[in-house]
């Protein structure tokens, strides 16, 4: 009886869900201020989102925080989101090891400055529950990310692994190719909700949401708190996912 309660809980609740958060810069822009002022305040929107996932049973969330393409943005905004990410993660991860959240940060990272990285992996490494547990939910940051840079960084390293190993040539199944992506040890997500009205892609996990459920949303990221969260997820509950089948 619990088993099926189980069952029915784990379809409803989308195992990974991944947030193309955006508009802050609009969100700013109407209110008079400077752009930065919307990456600020979308921290506390990461904050609410990280509190609801979690509440909800989500055991994935995973947050588009930087995209490869937005290193051609002005070098003062770039340096912004740099140093605002670094004080993020240093401000967070007490509290995230302490609820048992663990953070991993995937994307191009050799494009970071040293210190950023080197904190980044003392963070990843400080989340990781002592106790050899699991953990009660993953957050994912995706830095300096973008889907096509994944799928090419992948074909090296597959490249590279089948001079040793030729039958993955002829052999390999889309699970072995997956496997050098660097969301190797992920779920696809379920649901990706992108804020801001936008209704684009923008390079994000190009191979892994091949059958996510997409939901746009309105709300500049900086508006988008709890309730918008648990919104996302009642509508998630509603889709009627057929990965091509009939149903
Ligand atoms: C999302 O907000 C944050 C990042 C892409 C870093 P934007 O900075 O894209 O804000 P808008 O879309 O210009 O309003
Ligand atoms: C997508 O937002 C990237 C992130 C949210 C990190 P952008 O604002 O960079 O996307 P475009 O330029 O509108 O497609
Ligand atoms: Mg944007």
């Amino acid at each position: 009886m619990t088993d099926h309660m189980d069952t029915d809980k784990t379809v409803s609740i989308p195992r990974h869900v991944s947030i193309i958060m955006d508009g802050n810069g609009r969100w700013a822009k109407e209110r008079g201020k400077e752009r930065v002022f919307g990456h600020a305040e979308g921290v506390e929107s990461v904050r609410a989102c990280v509190e609801a996932a979690a509440e909800a049973g989500v055991k994935y969330l995973s947050v588009f925080a930087f995209s490869e393409e937005n290193w051609n943005r002005p070098s003062a905004e770039v340096g912004y989101l740099m140093q605002l990410m670094r004080k993020v993660i240093e401000g967070e991860v007490d509290s995230l090891a302490e609820r048992r959240i663990r953070l991993l940060v995937r994307g191009h990272l050799d494009r970071l400055g040293p210190d950023l990285a080197a904190d980044i992996r003392r963070a990843e490494q400080r989340t990781v529950p002592a106790d050899g547990g699991e953990p009660l939910m993953t957050l994912v940051v995706f830095l300096s990310y973008s889907g096509k840079w994944d799928i090419l960084q992948a074909a090296r390293k597959f490249a590279a692994a089948a001079v040793h190993q030729p039958a993955l040539l002829e052999e390999a199944s889309e699970a072995d190719f997956a496997r050098f992506l660097v969301t190797a040890d992920l779920p696809d997500p379920d649901l990706v909700i992108r804020t801001s009205g936008e209704q684009r892609i923008s390079n994000y996990l190009l191979w892994q949401a091949a059958y996510a459920e997409f939901l746009f949303v309105d709300k500049m990221w900086p508006d988008f708190r709890k309730d918008d969260f648990r919104a996302a997820l009642a509508a998630y509950a509603n889709r009627d996912r057929r990965y091509g089948k009939v149903k």
